[in-house]
């Protein structure tokens, strides 16, 4: 990375921004290698008004950051008043079916109800949204603003980040498969699990629960349009996310040494905090609440993962073969997704009759998700990605989606993400 990057790879964040999405988008316009075209909003985590609030809740601690240390600017090199991202209301349920969130987990807000607990983090009422000096607040729908995107830019330019549910994604594809196929330059997609528990449900993945239909539609039963090309589809499924954590401790002795937990607030500090770790801390610290609850002091860095692999993976010109960079590895893997089970809704379905990259029966599918991926003495050369070892042709067109298997490790991710969000390196 660092000045190796060809020219900037334009993105569009389809996000339902709850804790992790916030992260990942902090990550991102810290990131020169990215260029943020849009951000299209959609239910999830929580409800869209507040999911769409969240984006405005970032713009907002950014600019009260870089007015206290314009310093930082170096660290936010495209939080510009020059080119400026288009905010989009994208989705506000599901293609069918009942409408969930995981407010329990996010809160109402999305942010660990920091609404209720820092009224100082409020967005000012009457806020001037037309005149919004770093976003283009757009009145048009997330879909129309991506297709508009997609048309207007080079094709197989840019990059599609679906942080949240498939919806936003699904409606583009009816309104215009062909142009999104012979558009779009890569789809990088955090969902599911495969081969691990759910994180919503024993079986299911938050995203692909919250629209399991969108998943359908775009990825197993594509009759219904031309489809997404499956070689410019990456998919980051829970197998792969979970291992790469942001261990609380590490923050608190790398980011901000006030950090705690609610049940002992560290708020009287607040004003001592650069704004952005205010911010960050704000959240945190619910959210460390609830992970220790589930027994790890530690919050996954799914979504962010993510954008790690849309920063490391740039679109591909036609003529090339698609690669990944190195250090990142993925498979081919075919699936089904359960719409209606009483208990499965989002669950994927693999044959692990014929399907040989599957766990074995009756292994401890907690342990594959404890599998560390840090360290492996992998190739110098990225992957190519092939259409290989499909034998079981439950997908229409008979071939797989590519799942990333492994990434260039937790450790990595962590120190790019320390310092670019927060600009400090690990303490040991
Ligand atoms: C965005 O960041 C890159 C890399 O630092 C820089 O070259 C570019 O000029 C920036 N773009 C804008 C609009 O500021
Ligand atoms: C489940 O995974 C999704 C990944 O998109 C994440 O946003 C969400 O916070 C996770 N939920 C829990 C309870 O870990
Ligand atoms: C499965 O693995 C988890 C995590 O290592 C462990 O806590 C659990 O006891 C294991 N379960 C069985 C049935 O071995």
């Amino acid at each position: 990375m660092g000045d190796s990057f060809r020219d900037r790879i334009p993105v569009i964040i389809d996000t339902d921004p709850g804790v992790d999405d916030v992260i990942a988008i902090l990550l991102a316009i810290a990131s020169p290698e990215l260029e943020i075209l849009s951000y299209t909003v959609s239910y999830g985590n929580t409800e869209i008004d507040a999911s769409y609030l969240n984006v405005l809740k970032i713009y907002q601690t950014l600019k009260q950051h870089l007015e206290r240390f314009p310093s930082d600017r170096d660290r936010f090199p495209n939080f510009t008043t020059a080119t400026k991202p288009i905010l989009a209301r994208g989705s506000a349920g599901p293609l069918e079916g009942k409408l969930h969130s995981a407010q329990y987990f996010h809160g109402r807000d999305g942010l660990g109800d920091i609404t209720d607990r820092h009224p100082e983090l409020a967005l000012p009422s009457g806020i001037d949204l037309d005149l919004h000096p770093y976003l283009v607040i757009s009145q048009r729908s997330a879909v129309d603003v991506a297709f508009d995107i997609l048309k207007a830019r080079p094709p197989r330019s840019v990059t599609y980040i679906a942080l949240g549910p498939l919806t936003n994604l699904a409606l583009l594809m009816r309104k215009d498969s062909q142009l999104v196929a012979d558009r779009i330059g890569r789809v990088v997609c955090m969902g599911g699990a495969l081969d691990v528990p759910g994180n919503t449900s024993a079986v299911a993945e938050f995203n692909f629960f919250a629209d399991p239909y969108a998943v359908k539609e775009l990825l197993i039963a594509t009759h219904r349009h031309k489809g997404l090309p499956k070689d410019r589809f990456l998919m980051l499924p829970l197998d792969i996310t979970t291992p790469h954590e942001l261990p609380f401790p590490e923050y608190q002795k790398s980011v901000d040494p006030a950090f705690s937990i609610i049940a002992s607030p560290s708020l009287a500090q607040g004003h001592l905090k650069s704004p952005v770790t205010h911010f960050t801390s704000a959240f945190l610290e619910r959210t460390r609440e609830i992970m220790i609850q589930f027994g790890k002091d530690a919050m996954e860095l799914h979504d962010i993962v993510a954008v790690w692999c849309a920063i490391e993976n740039p679109p591909f010109a036609d003529n090339e073969t698609p690669k990944l960079a190195t250090g990142w590895h993925g498979q081919s893997r075919v699936f089904d997704i359960e719409r209606e089970g009483e208990i499965t809704r989002g669950m994927l379905v693999t044959d692990r009759r014929e399907d040989e990259s599957a766990y074995p029966l009756g292994a401890n599918r907690s342990e594959a998700q404890r599998e560390p991926h840090d360290g492996h003495q992998g190739q110098s050369t990225g992957d190519s990605i092939s259409k290989k070892d499909i034998h079981w042709d439950l997908n229409e067109d008979g071939s797989g989606i590519f799942c990333i298997t492994q990434t260039p490790g937790p450790s990595v991710l962590l120190q790019l993400l320390l310092q670019r969000v927060w600009g400090v390196s690990l303490k040991h």
